[in-house]
């Protein structure tokens, strides 16, 4: 039998635990239907565990977690905490540590009516964001003068370098190649008031004529949230900076159905990535068994996807959209009338019909 694909598996915060037992239950079973192996190691990091012994995510277990394949994360953030400290001092330490410089975050209707679009159907929803994920504001070059006086003087600046850029629209054309679709790459910026962000629409241009089989499109950021909304059939793959994919795919995640569904993987080929849903840790739905899996199951897929398990990968996408569509699972919210268990187990009953490429 081939060797184990070792995952660190970091449950977080409020509805992390939960929506992540129902994704580890899901790979099991896809593991023995498609015959792979997975070895887990859990880690407690997040609010309870910082709480009780200040520790956010100490240099050990970061040193045994770059040594794994991938990771799985649910969900860091709890009220009784400052604002960011565990956001950055566990998420944002692996994107900027283990260099994941792609946010990969695709944008898919699996049924028309999860759609609050009018008349959008599942063909007219089916694009893909890559967000850097490793510099613009989020490098916390940032300071404040004069605290907590009239005079307070607070700045964050936003950098672009010019490898980071290039690498991740790189990324971009290559992956408007593979998935063969409309074959169009949108550039998202807001060159015209950053203008720091010339850099972008020079390397876009510079890297493009690489990729004559890949038309280049452009989008400034406030005009990208409109066509998300009126056009969606416009996007095939869209690249843009780390804050305006992080603003760009919450809207973007709504017109897919919601947070309930949407996942992401925090990538750098070839190395240790990792996978988490992109919606929050939900506090007041936390422990009450309601909260949706769904997100955390097709973060499960990507990561699979990524480990080369591409069947697997397949196969729990088609079950989810397969039980979407049959309205077996007949919302994306926590009001679904199922469970976080139930809805698990429906996918997990459902694994073995489903339709996927020999
Ligand atoms: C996301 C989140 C994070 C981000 C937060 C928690 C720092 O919103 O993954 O989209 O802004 O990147
Ligand atoms: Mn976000």
């Amino acid at each position: 039998m081939s060797e184990a694909y070792t995952i660190a598996v970091v449950p977080g915060d409020g509805i992390g635990p939960e929506v992540v037992r129902e994704g580890l239950r899901v790979l099991e079973r896809v593991a023995s239907i498609e015959g792979f192996r997975v070895a887990t190691t859990t880690y407690p990091f997040g609010a309870e565990h910082y709480l009780k012994t200040k520790e956010i995510f100490p240099e050990s277990a970061f040193s045994e977690v770059r040594q794994q394949r991938a990771i799985l994360l649910g969900a860091i953030g709890d009220p009784r905490i400052e604002v960011g400290l565990l956001e950055f001092g566990i998420i944002a330490k692996m994107r900027f540590e283990l260099d994941l410089f792609v946010n990969l975050r695709p944008v898919k209707l699996y049924a028309e009516h999860l759609c609050p679009l009018k008349d959008k159907k599942p063909e007219d929803v089916d694009f893909i964001v890559v967000r850097e994920n490793t510099e613009d504001a989020y490098a916390g070059m940032r300071g404040f003068f004069k605290k907590g006086t009239p005079d307070e003087v607070a700045t964050q600046e936003i950098i672009f370098t010019r490898k980071g850029t290039e690498r991740v629209i790189r990324y971009a054309f290559e992956l408007a190649r593979r998935r063969g679709r409309g074959k169009k790459l949108t550039l998202v910026d807001k060159a015209n008031a950053v203008r720091a962000m010339d850099l972008w629409a020079r390397v876009f241009e510079e890297v493009g004529r690489e990729y004559p089989d890949i038309a280049r499109d452009h989008a400034y950021i406030d005009a990208a949230c409109m066509w998300c909304v009126k056009n969606p059939e416009w996007f095939d793959t869209v690249v843009t900076s780390n804050m305006f994919g992080d603003i760009l795919t919450d809207l973007a995640a709504m017109i897919q159905g919601g947070l309930g569904i949407a996942a992401s993987g925090n990538i750098h080929p070839g190395q240790v990535s990792l996978f988490e849903p992109i919606h929050g840790s939900a506090p007041k739905y936390a422990g009450k068994n309601v909260a949706n899996p769904l997100a955390t199951i097709m973060a499960v897929s990507m990561m699979l996807d990524y480990l080369g398990e591409t069947r697997g990968a397949a196969r729990i996408e088609e079950t989810v959209a397969a039980l979407l569509r049959s309205k077996r699972i007949p919302s994306l919210g926590s009001d679904s009338g199922l469970s976080t268990a139930e809805i698990g187990n429906l996918v997990i009953e459902s694994l073995e019909q489903a339709k996927v490429p020999a």
